[in-house]
Parts: structure tokens; sequence; C-alpha cells
């Protein structure tokens, strides 16, 4: 049998991956995995259970018997141990330790299965960092995501000011890239597109632009 096709949107945070995926996934009527929430979800869940992120072993042992448990796609809501951790794992706390536990090889092949497993009939649009180069190399279409650093911060900015949440931008402009120098510079499955991926900057374009676009590329089976 045939695998369901998978459509990988990868890219650096700010770029809309998130929301871009979820459109995508809604016009298509296919499922949506959104990987960084995994690893944001292990991340807090270390720092929840105190586990120094230099017992990789442990890390390791944690993200294999974690037990998160997705809404529906799109609604972003997400459980821990049966809490509702949808909040906390958006929180620069949970960017943070993200990124930390997803530099930590053996966590991310303990979350590997768990992201295949999202592959299911009529199709998954899966977004993330990895999608494209190792998660789902055979994808029917990869897309990499960029906007440049700047506009990427003031998204974030917007977003959280929305929210009634205090931000500063110059410091979420450095957190952002700290993030980046991070997800680009680890050893394993870093930040970067995969060679037949179709880059798409997001800088000068909207939404609705940007689904357009990926929709266009997609020619299904
Ligand atoms: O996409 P999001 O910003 O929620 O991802 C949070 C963090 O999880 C990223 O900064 C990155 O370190 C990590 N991540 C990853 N691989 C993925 C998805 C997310 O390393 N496929």
């Amino acid at each position: 049998m045939s695998k369901s096709p998978v459509i990988a949107i990868d890219g650096p945070s700010g770029s809309g991956k998130g929301t871009i995926a979820t459109r995508v996934a809604e016009k298509l009527g296919y499922s949506l995995l959104d990987s960084g929430a995994l690893y944001r979800v292990l991340g807090i869940a270390c720092h929840l259970k105190d586990i120094d992120l230099t017992d990789t072993a442990a890390v390791a042992n944690l993200a294999k018997n974690l037990d998160i448990e997705f809404g529906r796609s799109g609604e972003g809501s997400v459980w821990l141990d049966g809490k509702d951790v949808s909040l906390v794992i958006r929180t620069d706390l949970g960017s943070d330790m993200a990124s930390r536990v997803a530099a930590i090889g053996p966590a991310r092949e303990a979350l590997f299965e768990r992201q295949l497993a999202f592959r299911k009939p009529p199709g998954l649009v899966a977004d993330g960092r990895d999608m494209g180069t190792t998660v789902f190399p055979d994808a029917q279409l990869k897309i990499f995501l960029t906007a440049s650093a700047q506009e990427r911060a003031e998204r974030r900015y917007k977003q959280l000011i929305g929210k009634g949440i205090d931000a500063i931008l110059p410091a979420l402009l450095r957190d952002l890239k700290e993030r980046d120098r991070r997800d680009s510079e680890r050893a394993i499955s870093p930040l970067k597109p995969a060679e037949d991926a179709i880059v798409i900057d997001t800088t000068d374009l909207t939404i609705e632009q940007v689904v357009g676009q990926v929709l266009e590329h997609y020619v299904p089976a």
C-alpha cells in the first residue's frame, strides 16, 4: 500500500509555518503535525520534573514515555499527563526549553516514531525544522519558509501584545536570533532547507498569499 502524502513545511520561528500549515491542512482536509509542540512539551516536562538536561538518557527516556495528547487539528490544544499545557508551552520558557532538548540526539530519536504515526489518509501537513530533511524525506512537497529576523520578531511582538502579554521588541529579537543560532548550528537535524525544498520568503507576503503559493506547488498523486 502506498503511503499517505505529506506536505513538509519547515522554517525558523516566526516564519509563519504554524499558521500556514494549519490553513493548508484545513483546505486539503489533511491532518496536521505541529512537531515543535512535541519539543515544547518535552522541554516543559523536563522543567516540571526537574530533569538535568546533561542527563541525555533521562531526557530520551522521558521523551519515549511522554503522555501527550493533541486537540483537534489547528486548535493548538495540548495535554501532558492529562493536564492542559497549551499556554505554558508557548511561553518564552517553553521556547527556550524546546530548543535545548531539541539539540539532544537521543531525545530527537525518541520523538521520531511519534511523528511518523501522524501520517495517515488522506494526508498530512507536517510543520517543523526537519520535516523535509529527516522525518519525511519522501514528502510529496517540501516548503521552507523564511522571513527576516526583524520581521519575525515583530510578528511575535504583535502576537504577544495582542494577547495582553508585555513584550520588549529588542529582547525578542535577541532571543529569536539565539534560538536560530542554536537550531542552525546543532549537529543533529540542523535547521536548513532540504535540497528539494521550495523556499518562500514571507517577509512581504500575507498569509493568504503564502497559502496560495504552497497550494499552487502541490500536485496530489
Ligand atoms: O516550531 P516551534 O517554534 O514551536 O519549535 C520550538 C523549538 O523546537 C524550535 O526552536 C526547535 O529547537 C525545536 N524543533 C526542532 N525540530 C522540529 C520542530 C521544532 O528541533 N521539527
